[in-house]
C-alpha cells in the first residue's frame, strides 16, 4: 500500500512541467495538459505554482482531505482578475521603475516621489507585481528587481519594456473594443482610432518609434533561435520582407558571411530605424534598405523571400496579395519562408498563441492561422510546403515553402478550381508531425 503511494505520488510530481494557465489553486482539477512543446510552460505560468505542491493539493483533494489542500479560486475568476496583471506591468514599464531599481533598492515613499504618484496606489502596484517576481518586496516597503523585472529594463538589447509600453498603450485601446471588433469584423484598433494600424504608425513617430524598439526587442528574442534552427549559408541573397528595424537581418547576416540582404519595410521604418541599423552593424556591403508596400511590389531576384510575424498581421486577402508580388519577384527556384506559429487547433492547446491570436484580431485585422490554412493559401499563391522547422521559440516556427513547381494546371485554372498544393508523402508526414507537436 504504502509503495503504491510512494509510486503514485512520483508519477504525480514528475513528467510535465505545467498543467495550464491561470493555475493558482485545485478549482483547476483538470486543466489541459500542454503537451510537447518545450518552451509553453515558460509562458503560460501564470498562477506560478509550484507544480509539485499543486500536484500534491490535486491528489489529497481526490482523496477528500478538502481541508489539508489549501484556499481555492474558480478558474473563471482566475482569468477575469488576470486582467489587472497586464495593467500593473505597464504602469511599472511607464513610469520606468525598473530602471530606478537597477542600482539599488528603493522604500515606496522614495519611489512615489520620484515618479511623481501616489504612494498607497504605487504600493499596491508594486505588491502585486512582487506576487509575480517581478520586483521583490523587503521589509520596510522597501522594493528591488526581480528576475521578470529585469527584462523591463530600458537598456537591454531585448527589452520588453517598448513591447508592454506599446500594447498598454495604444494597443490596449483596441483591446477594449473587442466586443465591437466581434460584432463588426472590425479591427479594435480602427474602431478606437478611426483607421488601420499600418497607416496609423507612421502619422504617430513617438508610438511608432516605441512599437519598432518593442518588435526589435521582442525579435532580438527569436534571432539566435532563428539563426540555429535554419542553414541560411545556402542562400546568396535574402529579402526580410517587413523586417522591422532590421535585428533579424543584421543577425542572419552576422553569423553568414558568404550572404547578402535586403531589408524591406515601409519607407519611414527603413529611414527612422533600418538603415541606422546596417550601418552601425558595418553591414552595408552586404545589407540594402529599401523602402516600398509589399501590397505593390518586392524586390526582384533574391533567391529567398522570409516573412517573419508578418502574416499574423494581415488577413487572407492581404497575404495573398504580399505572396502573390513575393511570387513574382522570385526566381522559379526561390524559396518562401515564413516564420509564424503553427496553430493546433485541439481544445486546451496553445494558448498563449490563442491569446496573441485574439491580440492580432483586434490589433491589425490578420490572425494565427492552422496548418490547412497555410497550405490553401500557399496554393492560392502558388507555393507548396516543404517543410516545417521547429524552433525553441513558441510562436515562431519556419515554415519553408517553394513555388509550385508545375505552373498552375491551366484546365484547373480555366475552370476555376484552385491548385492544390501538391507535396510527397514522405514530405506531408514531415509537415504534419510539426503541426500536431502541441
Ligand atoms: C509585426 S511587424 C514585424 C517586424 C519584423 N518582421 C519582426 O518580426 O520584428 C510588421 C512589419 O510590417 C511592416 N509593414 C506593414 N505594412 C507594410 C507594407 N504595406 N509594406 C511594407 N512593410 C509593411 C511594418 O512597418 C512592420 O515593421
Amino acid at each position: 500500500m504504502t509503495g503504491k503511494l510512494l509510486g503514485y505520488l512520483a508519477k504525480l510530481t514528475a513528467g510535465v512541467p505545467n498543467e495550464g494557465a491561470f493555475s493558482t489553486g485545485i478549482a483547476n482539477l483538470e486543466p489541459c495538459r500542454l503537451r510537447g512543446h518545450p518552451a509553453d510552460h515558460l509562458t503560460v505560468e501564470f498562477g506560478g505554482e509550484n507544480q509539485v505542491l499543486y500536484r500534491l493539493k490535486k491528489f489529497l483533494f481526490r482523496l477528500g482531505l478538502r481541508i489539508w489542500s489549501g484556499p481555492w479560486y474558480p478558474n473563471i475568476y482566475v482569468m477575469i482578475h488576470s486582467v489587472h496583471l497586464p495593467r500593473a506591468v505597464y504602469v511599472a514599464a511607464e513610469l520606468g521603475i525598473a530602471d530606478l531599481l537597477k542600482e539599488r533598492a528603493y522604500s515606496i515613499g522614495e519611489l512615489a516621489q520620484v515618479t511623481q504618484t501616489d504612494e498607497r496606489s504605487l504600493y499596491r502596484i508594486m505588491r502585486l507585481l512582487a506576487a509575480y517576481d517581478v520586483f521583490a518586496e523587503d521589509r520596510g516597503r522597501v522594493f528591488g528587481l526581480a528576475k521578470h523585472g529585469k527584462t523591463l529594463l530600458s537598456d537591454d538589447p531585448e527589452s520588453s519594456r517598448w513591447w508592454v509600453l506599446s500594447l498598454g498603450d495604444e494597443l490596449w485601446k483596441s483591446n477594449s473594443e473587442i466586443l465591437e471588433s466581434v460584432r463588426t469584423g472590425k479591427t479594435g484598433f480602427e474602431i478606437a482610432h478611426g483607421e488601420r494600424v499600418w497607416s496609423w504608425y507612421p502619422k504617430h513617430p513617438r508610438e511608432h518609434d516605441i512599437f519598432i524598439k518593442g518588435m526589435n526587442g521582442f525579435t532580438r528574442m527569436h534571432c539566435q533561435e532563428l539563426v540555429r534552427a535554419f542553414d541560411f549559408s545556402r542562400f546568396n541573397e535574402v529579402v526580410d520582407v517587413g523586417g522591422g528595424g532590421g535585428g533579424l537581418i543584421c543577425e542572419i547576416l552576422k553569423a553568414n558571411p558568404g550572404l547578402n540582404g535586403v531589408l524591406f519595410d515601409q519607407p519611414r521604418t527603413i529611414d527612422e530605424e533600418g538603415r541606422g541599423r546596417i550601418e552601425s552593424m558595418g553591414l552595408s556591403h552586404r545589407c540594402e534598405a529599401v523602402g516600398g508596400n509589399f501590397l505593390e511590389a518586392l524586390p526582384e531576384g533574391a533567391d529567398a523571400y522570409l516573412f517573419k510575424h508578418v502574416l499574423r498581421d494581415w488577413d487572407d486577402q492581404g497575404v495573398r496579395t504580399m505572396l502573390g508580388n513575393c511570387r513574382k519577384a522570385m526566381p522559379e527556384n526561390g524559396t518562401l519562408l515564413i516564420v509564424d506559429a503553427v496553430v493546433n487547433p485541439a481544445n486546451g492547446t496553445d494558448r498563449l498563441v490563442k491569446l496573441i491570436d485574439v491580440q492580432m484580431m483586434v490589433d491589425a485585422g490578420g490572425g494565427l492561422r492552422t496548418l490547412s490554412e497555410f497550405e490553401q493559401i500557399f496554393a492560392d499563391t502558388g507555393f507548396e510546403i516543404v517543410k516545417i522547422h521547429k524552433t525553441m521559440s513558441l510562436d515562431a516556427d519556419i515554415i519553408e515553402a517553394k513555388p509550385i513547381r508545375r505552373p498552375v494546371d491551366e484546365s484547373a485554372a480555366a475552370q476555376n478550381k484552385r491548385p492544390e498544393a501538391k507535396r510527397p508523402e514522405s514530405e506531408r508526414e514531415v509537415v504534419q508531425g510539426a503541426a500536431g507537436r502541441i
